[in-house]
């Protein structure tokens, strides 16, 4: 039986007008804009205004990737909302995002962490590719403020609020999904998460006097364990794709750090000049990190037509992932 092709068919963006600078962070915590340069890459972060939550970004991020695709919204066929900052734990945020846009599909949440969009494209390759579905839409859509602790330090300069969306379905021979991979290894369940808000401890007076509703992370850990992980995704996914390391002409990695990028770039001999970056302008935007990076380089032409395209994520859980992307 013939592969049917898979690819996107629009891509779309949702990210808060707010700008919050490293200078405006230096008058909240004890932190420099020097610091948080040298150390992270990151110059400014969007903020979503109270009361805007993760389905509102992602309806703006799905309206666009509508709009390029030129479908209507009741002609998709499932909603995939990537998200670990949801509006509430239920409904889903996919049941939001498809009340706002008007679509009439079945819709679910996806958590996987920064790793979330990847994820999801895996799941939404696999429902085209056997035929059970058509047009999918696929965001990814964080209010990491909603999580972050603003008076620590190390953790509160390096996230942003942002969402992306991409319709994914079959497509003509030439630009096509090659290849995803997925992993995750729960053994490393402690170095990232935020602890309290789930049913092990659930929002109480004595949780949020302890700070656990706010993200916590081993930084250096997560920062090796990164680098190693990503290299390794990088590699997996190329090896199903066919197609040499040397012959990747953009690699679009989860915006985390500056330095992660560098540090896997050298690893896989990737120049850095084909390393999408925009962590300076946004920060770490979990799940949507991959795919607003996926849509700045479509839009400012970094990819075109035919070329390689790597997409690799990792985040808390462990998770990981990598899809491989003729353009
Ligand atoms: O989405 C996937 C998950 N996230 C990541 O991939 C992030 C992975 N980790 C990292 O990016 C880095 O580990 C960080 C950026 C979080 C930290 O960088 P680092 O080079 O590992 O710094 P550090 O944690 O070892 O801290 C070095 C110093 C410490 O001071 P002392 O103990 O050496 O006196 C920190 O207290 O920097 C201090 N520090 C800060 N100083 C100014 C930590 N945060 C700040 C800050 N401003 N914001």
């Amino acid at each position: 039986m013939k592969k049917t092709h898979v690819g996107f068919l629009g891509l779309g963006a949702g990210l808060p007008p707010k700008v919050l600078t490293n200078f405006d962070l230096e008058k909240i915590v004890d932190t420099s804009d020097e610091w948080i340069r040298t150390r992270t890459g990151i110059r400014e972060r969007r903020i979503a205004e109270p009361g805007v939550a993760a389905s509102d970004l992602g309806v703006e991020a799905a309206r666009e990737a509508l709009q390029k695709s030129g479908l209507k919204p009741t002609e998709l066929d499932l909603i995939i909302v990537a998200t670990v900052t949801p509006d509430m734990s239920f409904p889903s945020t996919g049941c939001m995002v498809q009340k706002k846009i008007g679509a009439t599909c079945p819709a679910f949440d996806l958590s996987a962490a920064c790793s979330g969009f990847v994820f999801a494209l895996s799941v939404a390759e696999a429902y085209i590719q056997s035929g059970f579905y058509k047009y999918i839409l696929v965001v990814g859509s964080e209010i990491t403020s909603s999580f972050v602790n603003w008076k620590d330090r190390s953790t509160c300069v390096l996230f942003g609020d942002g969402a992306g969306a991409a319709i994914v379905g079959p497509t003509l021979e030439g630009h096509q999904i090659l290849a995803t991979h997925i992993g995750s290894d729960g053994n490393y369940s402690d170095i990232l998460k935020v602890p309290a808000g789930g049913s092990a401890l659930p929002v109480n007076e004595k949780n949020i006097a302890e700070g656990l509703q706010f993200l916590k992370m081993e930084g250096a850990e997560v920062f090796k364990l990164a680098v190693r992980t990503m290299e390794e995704a990088i590699h997996r996914v190329c090896e199903l794709a066919h197609i040499r390391t040397e012959q990747i002409d953009c690699l679009i990695p989860h915006q985390a750090n500056l330095r992660i990028l560098n540090a896997v770039a050298e690893r896989v001999k990737i120049p850095n000049e084909k390393v999408f970056v925009n962590v300076d302008r946004y920060g770490n935007m979990s799940a949507a990190s991959t795919v607003v990076a996926l849509y700045e380089a479509d839009k400012f032409r970094m990819i075109k037509k035919g070329q390689n395209v790597i997409l690799v994520a990792f985040g808390g859980g462990l998770t990981w992932g990598s899809c491989a992307i003729r353009w």
